[in-house]
């Protein structure tokens, strides 16, 4: 059987491509965010994952304002980067996982989730940026990937409450996935941040802080919030914390099972946004 073996939730910050291109992690700038990446590393080099499910959202790249499922799941067998207009290098392709997609695929539609698939599917800063800091220089990938798309975009969104639930299902469809995977959950955005308007520049380290304490002994405590309640505390582009809460769901399957946290930092500002990781394990 797969095992979920821990999750990653990171901040996706375009300008992390970039900083990768020029090789400023030890700039004063970037330093405090770059170090935060050694000892998830370190944990990958025993944790040895086959498979991440990366939960994310797209930013007009493979989906645009046209056209915008409100879930989507990946079952390609290959993914190429593109760059959505940040100007920053694309990556080399991911190997994907057809049969673990379309067991995911199978498994929450057959929870009654409305899913779009995709067979075929290019991956923007979301999904390169992390895997390129879980895995710097390293490629090619020593991992495939099944992509999990939530709109965080355009409104309507779909609630904090029905991400956690959507978690939870691609969760307990990987525990009851039959070949012996080790599977990591990687949910990427957030954490509070507004790129545009009036309010660009937004903010809020205090709700931050007590969404990532939330995680480890209370996941659902984000789902008394709206989607608007969501942007007013957290900024337009922060809501995209919605997927570190898909990723705790997943992490435990939506149960009751307790996590503990390995590492976690915590660095404002990296471009607009508060930059935040956490690297959560289940207990046995
Ligand atoms: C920034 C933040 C994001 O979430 C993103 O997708 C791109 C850029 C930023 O802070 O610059
Ligand atoms: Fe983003």
């Amino acid at each position: 059987m797969a095992t979920i073996i821990g999750s990653v939730t990171t901040s996706h910050v375009a300008a992390i491509g970039r900083a990768i291109e020029k090789g400023l992690q030890d700039e004063p700038y970037w330093k405090p965010f770059f170090a935060g990446f050694g000892p998830v590393r370190e944990w990958l080099a025993r944790a040895r994952p086959d498979v991440v499910v990366v939960i994310y959202n797209d930013h007009g790249l493979n989906f645009f304002l046209d056209k915008l499922p409100t879930f989507a799941i990946g079952a390609a067998p290959r993914y190429t980067s593109a760059d959505e207009g940040w100007n920053i290098p694309t990556v080399l392709p991911f190997a994907g996982d057809p049969d673990l997609s379309w067991h995911i695929i199978n498994s929450v539609v057959g929870e009654d989730f409305d899913i779009t698939t995709c067979q075929e599917m290019v991956v923007d800063h979301a999904v390169c940026n992390p895997m390129a800091l879980l895995w710097p220089g390293g490629q090619p990938w020593p991992v495939s990937i099944v992509p999990v798309e939530v709109n965080t975009v355009q409104f309507p969104l779909p609630s904090a409450a029905r991400c956690y639930q959507l978690g939870a299902a691609v969760g307990r469809a990987i525990a009851s996935y039959p070949a012996d995977k080790r599977v990591l959950v990687m949910g990427t955005g957030g954490l509070s941040h507004q790129l545009d308007g009036e309010r660009a520049g937004f903010i809020n380290k205090e709700f931050d802080h007590e969404f990532m304490a939330s995680l480890i002994a209370d996941p659902t405590w984000v789902t008394k919030y709206s989607t608007v309640e969501l942007v007013e505390k957290t900024g337009s582009q922060g809501i995209e914390l919605m997927l570190w809460l898909a990723a705790r769901a997943a992490l435990t399957a939506g149960g009751p099972g307790a996590v503990r946290e390995v590492t976690s930092t915590y660095h404002v500002p990296i471009s607009n946004t508060a930059a935040g990781l956490m690297l959560l394990e289940p207990v046995p």
